[in-house]
């Protein structure tokens, strides 16, 4: 049974200030949370009306607060606009250091894959990512970042929302490396972030469970790639190669993968592109029950006990591109 508390949790979501200072025409009212005897309450402290802005903007500047704000689940849609703008600006101002850059991006990517696996969010959600992928391909493509910078801002711990942001970024970057022109790149980012969102109609705890999987659950996982392609099919606003990115990823380069046992080119360039990332991903982020694997180690796994699983000229592409810090 629910508490009182995890009600009022439920109704209100973490947001970053600074994407308020943009301004803009829509408002939404702005919280802050106290816990009072052990009960949580959250705290009006501002709209994002121009007329309540300075009371952000001077918390902002004086850098003093560590306070972490919230907003009402209803306005979330508001407030990816908000942000989205406010990324938009912030991607090209030259005073920004590109780290900072990706790391507000990976955020915003964080916060949106979040909120569609653990709150049920509506598909249109998943719209939203498309705009970040967007911006986060103009980033990249602007700056010379080594994969190596990249896996310092990606989180090590698996979820399947981090996991889902880390595949779409490494993709991305992939895309970037090998030349694939701009619309390709930005397709593959976002494949890579949707590949695994068949899994929103998996049952969580089947998704987490640490102990060995019986057939039938096994199955019931392995629906998820199918789940996927309808999920984005049904959408009627992606690309086929981004539908076949969730469709074909675990396909395996010399057969025997799943839902087809599709072989070599049967399988999308996109998807065999994804599956590199999905597995490099998975390997070098910790579980509960696993450590996390460095990349050079993870590297040798997948190109000696995994190697007939992948496309060999992109994991060696891939390789090559991690750059000389490995
Ligand atoms: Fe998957
Ligand atoms: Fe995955």
């Amino acid at each position: 049974m629910k508490t009182g508390i995890d009600e009022q949790e439920e109704l209100f979501r973490p947001i970053d200030l600074e994407f308020l200072q943009v301004g803009g025409t829509e408002f939404f009212d702005i919280f802050y949370k106290t816990t009072t005897f052990g009960n949580t309450q959250f705290v009006k402290f501002a709209s994002s009306h121009p007329a309540h802005q300075d009371k952000i903007r001077k918390l902002i500047q004086s850098g003093e607060s560590n306070e972490e704000f919230y907003i009402r689940e209803e306005d979330l849609s508001k407030y990816h606009s908000l942000a989205t703008k406010s990324l938009r600006n912030m991607i090209s101002d030259p005073k920004i250091p590109f780290q900072e850059k990706t790391q507000k991006i990976y955020d915003v990517s964080k916060g949106i894959m979040k909120e569609f696996f653990d709150n049920n969010a509506s598909d249109k959600m998943l719209q939203t990512s498309e705009e970040v992928m967007d911006i986060m391909e103009q980033c990249l493509s602007e700056n010379e970042a080594g994969f190596h910078f990249l896996t310092m801002i990606t989180s090590k711990d698996y979820y399947t929302y981090t996991h889902s942001v880390n595949v779409g970024l490494y993709c991305m970057s992939y895309g970037i490396k090998t030349k694939m022109g701009s619309n390709d790149t930005k397709e593959l980012g976002l494949g890579g972030m949707l590949h695994d969102v068949g899994k929103s109609k998996i049952d969580a705890s089947l998704i987490n469970k640490k102990g060995k999987l019986t057939d039938e659950e096994f199955q019931t996982i392995k629906s998820h790639s199918s789940f996927g392609k309808e999920i984005l099919e049904s959408m009627q606003c992606y690309g086929l190669n981004v539908i076949r990115m969730a469709g074909e990823h675990h396909e395996k380069f010399k057969g025997n993968g799943y839902p087809n046992g599709l072989v070599g080119e049967e399988i999308s360039n996109f998807a065999r592109i994804c599956k590199v990332m999905d597995v490099y991903d998975a390997l070098t982020t910790r579980r509960s029950y696993k450590k996390a694997m460095a990349p050079f180690e993870a590297l040798t796994i997948m190109g000696k006990q995994m190697v007939d699983e992948f496309d060999f000229n992109i994991l060696k592409n891939f390789v090559h591109y991690m750059g000389p810090d490995l």
